[in-house]
């Protein structure tokens, strides 16, 4: 038997909640054991300074003390209701929004359900191993900070599916526990979720950008009219934002390194650290990867969501007209081996406006990369590869365009791309750095310690007790 309150913290009176209860009696145990055989298992047994949410109030979503991963308190937590919230967008807008699953949408935002709660688990999956060559202890903390949040954010959209979706919903929770990431015969639902991390670079970049999809996901479900599904949402991304810290600032850290070489005159490979057109490249890798997880740039999904009012834009009160029904958007397309432009109806292109947000926000991150390497008085400047760079979803796809967007050919592609994307040289350079740092305060060669630590603790702090 579970102890509810304590062991679940939640917002949703899981104690008085019977049938939820039953649900998660058989789920839990489940849960425990992939945690046990495919999260961090060789990290089990130790004790992590993490933070755990208990509540939603501002002084209850982080509280941080030691944790075995296997005794974390996954909760289940809803931003508060909002009374009398109505429908915010689509062919709803203005009514009352839904407390319960529409019928006529059930399968789409069962669909959508699915598909997001399956990254996350794929994600722990993707990252077990990385604890075995940590550079600090501060970053192995981090790695299972995230590794344990995308754990709550399964158990969140579990949630859903257990109290709103019946027995589909219940088998849908157990095969997220089956999938399995990068497995070849039952892989998890999405191509970036399948791509090996098999080192720290490739953490960095996957938490600055394939995280950065799921802010940008979560925030356009944040707009749902179903609103327990808006208001899981709205609480995952108080934990988004910290796996996007993680990512943009682990990058910079190693820009920082080797600029700091650099402007000494030394040459990163001979110290250790990683140069600078090798982290370039996989920044190319790691964006156009995540870039194909907004899906197809002309998409009837994409309309239909967005009609029905389960699925809206990002920052939807930013816009006047939330209909979306007068307006089209530009597409650029391939013709005859040539660019063309074609207009379709906006409510087609929903897709497309929510990548473009996410150029936007990853534009930032570049700039603030950048301002490392110009304070350190280099020249070299970092860059987002063009969306339609190395993509395999989308009009896109199927051909081949420089890191400008231009078109070429296959045979113009294949001569570049030993300098646009990573080689197994580079792959195999990156992973020879990758020694585990486990001293109090001691960072590796190829990474600069952060500025500050974790709640307020020195960036020598015993963040994990090995
Ligand atoms: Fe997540
Ligand atoms: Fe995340």
């Amino acid at each position: 038997m579970i102890d509810y309150s304590q062991k679940i913290p939640n917002n949703v009176d899981l104690s008085h909640d019977k049938r939820l209860q039953r649900a998660l009696e058989k789920w839990q145990p489940d849960y425990i054991d992939w945690w046990r055989s495919m999260g961090p298992t060789d990290f089990n047994e130790k004790e992590i300074y993490l933070r755990t949410a208990v509540s939603v109030e501002k002084n209850g979503w982080a509280q941080f003390d030691y944790v075995q991963m296997p005794d974390y308190r996954w909760g289940i937590f809803l931003q508060p209701a909002e009374a009398g919230r109505t429908i915010g967008f689509g062919d709803h807008q203005g009514q009352e929004a839904w407390q319960e699953v529409p019928g006529e949408y059930r399968n789409w935002l069962r669909r959508l359900i699915v598909t997001q709660a399956d990254t996350e688990p794929a994600s722990v999956e993707q990252q077990r191993l990385l604890g075995h060559t940590a550079p600090s202890l501060y970053d192995l903390r981090n790695l299972f900070q995230v590794n344990v949040e995308e754990g709550r954010h399964l158990w969140a959209m579990v949630y859903l599916l257990h109290s709103y979706f019946g027995r589909d919903g219940r088998e849908e929770a157990s095969e997220l526990l089956e999938r399995r990431s990068g497995n070849a015969d039952h892989p998890r639902i999405l191509g970036t979720f399948n791509e090996p991390c098999e080192d720290w670079l490739s953490f960095f970049c996957f938490a600055m950008f394939t995280d950065r999809d799921g802010k940008f996901q979560l925030l356009s479900l944040a707009e749902s009219g179903f609103d327990p599904l808006a208001r899981t949402c709205r609480f995952m991304l108080t934990e988004e934002a910290h796996h996007l810290f993680v990512g943009q600032t682990g990058v910079g850290r190693v820009i920082k390194r080797t600029a700091e070489l650099l402007a000494e005159g030394k040459d990163p490979r001979e110290e250790g650290a990683i140069p600078f057109e090798v982290i370039q490249k996989y920044i190319h890798f790691w964006c156009s990867s995540s870039n194909d997880l907004y899906g197809a740039e002309v998409s009837s999904n994409g309309a239909n969501f967005f009609r029905s009012g389960i699925k809206g834009r990002a920052y939807e009160d930013r816009y006047e007209d939330h209909q979306a029904l007068n307006d089209s958007y530009e597409i650029t397309q391939v013709e005859g081996g040539r660019l063309t432009t074609e207009e379709v109806p906006l409510r087609n292109a929903m897709n497309e406006v929510l990548r473009d947000e996410f150029v936007k926000d990853n534009l930032k991150g570049v700039e603030y990369w950048n301002r490392i390497v110009e304070k350190a008085g280099l020249e070299y400047r970092f860059r987002l590869p063009h969306r339609r760079f190395n993509r395999s979803i989308g009009v896109y796809a199927n051909h081949h365009f420089d890191l400008d967007g231009n078109i070429i050919d296959a045979a113009a592609f294949e001569a570049k791309k030993h300098e646009w994307l990573p080689t197994d040289e580079d792959r195999e350079y990156v992973k020879s750095l990758m020694q585990k740092v486990t001293e109090q305060g001691k960072y590796a060669a190829w990474i600069s310690p952060p500025p500050k630590g974790v709640n307020g603790q020195p960036i020598d702090f015993e963040y994990v007790r090995l």
